[in-house]
C-alpha cells in the first residue's frame, strides 16, 4: 500500500532539474487534437525520474494525460516510492493535473509534492492532499 504520509518536498534545484525533464519530455507529447502539449517528471525517493507527455487519439476519450503516462511508466516498470512530480505546460495559467490524475496520483503515489510550471517560468508548488481533499481509496471500500 503506497504511505499516505506526507513526504518532504524536494529541493529548489532538484525541482528545477524535474522541471527541465519535464519540459523535455514536453516536446514529445503527441497532441495533435488540442496542440495542448504537457510534460511530466516524476521522481522516486532514490532519486530515480520517470517522464510523461501527453499522447491524444482521434477517438478523444483514448488520450492519455502526461502524468499518468509518467505513473504508468514507472509503475511497469516495478517503482514504487515517489516523491515529487513536476507538471511543464505552455499556458497563462499553471496547468494543475485533472481528476482522473488526481486519483491515479493519491492511490499510487499518496501525498507527494507537486511542482506546476509554466514555460515562461511561472510555479507554484502543492501537496496532492490539497488538490484531492476528502478522497476516495482502499480505505473506503
Ligand atoms: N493534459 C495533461 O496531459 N495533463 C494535465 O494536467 C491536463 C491536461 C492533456 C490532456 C489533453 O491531451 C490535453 O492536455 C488537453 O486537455
Amino acid at each position: 500500500m503506497t504511505t499516505r504520509r506526507a513526504k518532504p518536498p524536494p529541493s529548489r534545484s532538484a525541482l528545477a532539474g524535474l522541471a527541465r525533464l519535464a519540459g523535455e519530455a514536453r516536446e514529445r507529447a503527441h497532441a495533435p487534437h488540442s496542440g495542448f502539449r504537457v510534460g511530466a517528471a516524476l521522481r522516486i525517493s532514490t532519486g530515480e525520474i520517470v517522464t510523461g507527455c501527453n499522447v491524444e487519439n482521434a477517438s478523444y476519450g483514448l488520450s492519455m494525460c502526461a502524468e499518468r503516462v509518467a505513473v504508468f511508466k514507472a509503475v511497469s516498470e516495478g517503482l514504487s516510492g515517489f516523491d515529487a512530480i513536476v507538471i511543464v505546460a505552455d499556458a497563462p495559467r499553471l496547468t494543475p493535473p485533472c481528476g482522473a490524475c488526481r486519483q491515479i496520483l493519491w492511490e499510487l503515489c499518496g501525498d507527494i509534492t507537486v511542482h506546476l510550471r509554466t514555460l515562461k517560468g511561472r510555479s507554484r508548488t502543492v501537496r496532492l492532499r490539497e488538490l484531492l481533499p476528502l478522497p476516495f481509496d482502499e480505505r473506503s471500500l
